[in-house]
């Protein structure tokens, strides 16, 4: 990666401190970064800080003609692989919506030649306003690209959509933008996701609350991190996260056939939530009432994905499950990772509206004890848990 560079462009939001850990995190990862203040930007953070920390010089409005005869503005916003701008208040989405060029950063975001990667950070009313949500919208037909927001507390105490992604998510979107070698490069992964659709006649059928999203958000880790990803997903409302082959299948039977036919790979995520039984028989068409009510309707076991997987003759050298647990999380986790015969199992306690939420506070279980990780934004638990599967990887090899 250390020939990959971003132009980081810095607006004018509470959020902007984030920016300063995103440098620390992108020079880390080996990505060069230069940026540019937007004045109400230098409010928030100072050229000075964000120049130490980047290595580099930090351009504001006060862009001289010396700064110009040393790199012109348009070769600014040339110089990088990736324009990101973090925080993206309203204002600057609203400039480059409309295509507005009256500073440093504007004229830099509409004269570039490279993909743009915005990280939005505004107070929530300021979000769902519907102004916010056409200018929004004619950027994404643009082809510019979002990380975030998330819900959260915000700093005017409002509660909502409008924090800005916390700077690891920021950096695996960058990361999967990049397409550069990561820790998981040449590394094939298998991710699990959603719900299970089990049919009772061609309209109905047994289903789950899973909303997918922690296993989107692990693939999109993963893919980022490097790793040759598929996703093989139940009926879920989310965008396939970039650069991860998605294949979609409704039953879990069709679930276990797909991951059947990937393998091998070195690593697989289980975060499904597979329905445990489906109707033993699908009527062929539509039951009709007949006046009477249904009999009883007779359940079947389905096949455990991850006990085949994990008992398999092409077993992954990481097989990873997850446990929705509602009460003695970390014991009964344990004991499924026992009889699942998995080697890690990421259980979490699902009565706190982890389930569709964007949060989740999970314990990671493995032959050598329990951590306990704090609430993370899911992208965040992915992120970590990527890097924890690079590790164990890497010590197997
Ligand atoms: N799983 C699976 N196939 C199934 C059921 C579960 O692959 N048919 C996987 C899930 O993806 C998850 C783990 O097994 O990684 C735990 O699933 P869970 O439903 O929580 O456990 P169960 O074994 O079903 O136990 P219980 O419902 O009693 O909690």
């Amino acid at each position: 990666m250390a020939d990959k560079s971003v132009l980081l462009i810095i607006g004018g939001g509470i959020a902007a401190y984030k920016t300063l850990e995103l440098i620390r995190r992108l020079k880390e990862a080996g990505i060069g970064a230069r940026a540019i203040l937007t004045k109400a930007g230098t409010e928030f953070v100072t050229p000075l800080s964000v120049s130490a920390l980047s290595g580099n010089k930090a351009y504001t409005d006060m862009f001289s003609l010396t700064d110009e005869t040393e790199m012109g503005h348009i070769q600014l916003s040339r110089s990088a692989d990736l324009v990101v701008v973090a925080p993206a208040t309203a204002d600057l989405m609203a400039k480059l919506a409309n295509g507005l060029a009256n500073d440093l950063a504007s004229t830099a975001l509409l004269a570039t030649d490279k993909p743009i990667l915005m990280a939005p950070a505004m107070n929530v009313r300021m979000w769902n306003n519907e102004a916010t949500k056409r200018n929004l919208k004619t950027l994404k037909n643009d082809g510019v690209l979002f990380v975030g927001p998330n819900d959260g507390e915000m700093a005017c105490g409002e509660f909502g959509p409008g924090r800005m992604a916390e700077p690891e998510a920021i950096l695996a979107a960058i990361q999967a933008i990049l397409a550069v070698r990561g820790p998981l490069t040449g590394i094939k992964a298998l991710v699990t996701a959603g719900p299970t659709y089990e049919p009772l006649d061609p309209v109905r059928f047994l289903a789950n609350r899973s909303s997918g999203r922690q296993g989107y958000a692990i693939a999109a880790a993963l893919a980022a991190a490097g790793a040759e990803t598929l996703l093989v997903s139940g009926p879920v409302e989310i965008a396939p996260p970039r650069h991860v082959k998605l294949v979609r299948v409704e039953t879990a039977r069709e679930m276990l056939a797909a991951c059947e036919a990937a393998l091998p790979v070195d690593v697989a995520v289980c975060t499904a939530a597979v329905a445990d039984w489906r109707p033993e028989t699908a009527a062929g068409s539509k039951i009709k009432k007949t006046g009477e009510e249904p009999s009883a309707i007779k359940l079947i076991a389905n096949p455990d994905i991850l006990a085949r997987l994990s008992g398999g003759v092409q077993r992954p050298t990481l097989v990873i499950g997850f446990a929705a647990e509602t009460e003695n999380v970390i014991a009964n986790a344990a004991d499924k990772r026992r009889k699942k015969g998995c080697d890690w199992i990421v259980a979490n306690d699902v009565t706190t509206g982890v389930m569709g939420g964007e949060r989740n506070k999970v314990h990671l279980i493995s032959g050598s004890g329990t951590e306990s990780w704090p609430e993370l934004e899911k992208g965040e638990v992915a992120v970590r848990l990527a890097a924890r599967i690079a590790a164990a990887l890497e010590q197997a090899a």
